[in-house]
């Protein structure tokens, strides 16, 4: 459904991310887990399309779609929690 190819991410000389592939597949549910500074919020931008590899790819199955609740635990302070949660992102 989902998959990522030979991605790379480097910042300057640090390499976060080295030729990872990777595939995310209907019926499963996956948790991306890993120390602080690992790459977790990095690897999902790079998934949703907010932010670019430096080299590789992700590819979404034709046909599918996207969405994206983003990470901003006061976003949505004054609203019921439905409203957020029906508005997400959709690529
Ligand atoms: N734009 C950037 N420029 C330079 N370094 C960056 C940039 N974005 C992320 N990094 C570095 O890449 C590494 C991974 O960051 P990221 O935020 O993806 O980690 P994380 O696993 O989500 O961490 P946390 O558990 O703290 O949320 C960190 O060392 C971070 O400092
Ligand atoms: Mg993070």
């Amino acid at each position: 459904m989902l998959s990522v190819s030979n991605l790379s991410v480097q910042f300057g000389k640090r390499i976060l991310f080295d030729e990872v592939n990777t595939k995310f597949v209907q019926g499963n549910c996956y948790g991306i887990i890993g120390a602080n500074g690992a790459g977790k919020s990095t690897f999902l931008k790079i998934l949703s399309g907010e932010q670019d590899p430096t080299s590789g790819h992700v590819h979404l199955e034709p046909g599918k779609r996207m969405s994206v609740l983003s990470q901003n635990h006061f976003a949505f302070d004054d609203i019921p929690v439905l409203e957020p949660t029906m508005k997400v992102k959709v690529f």
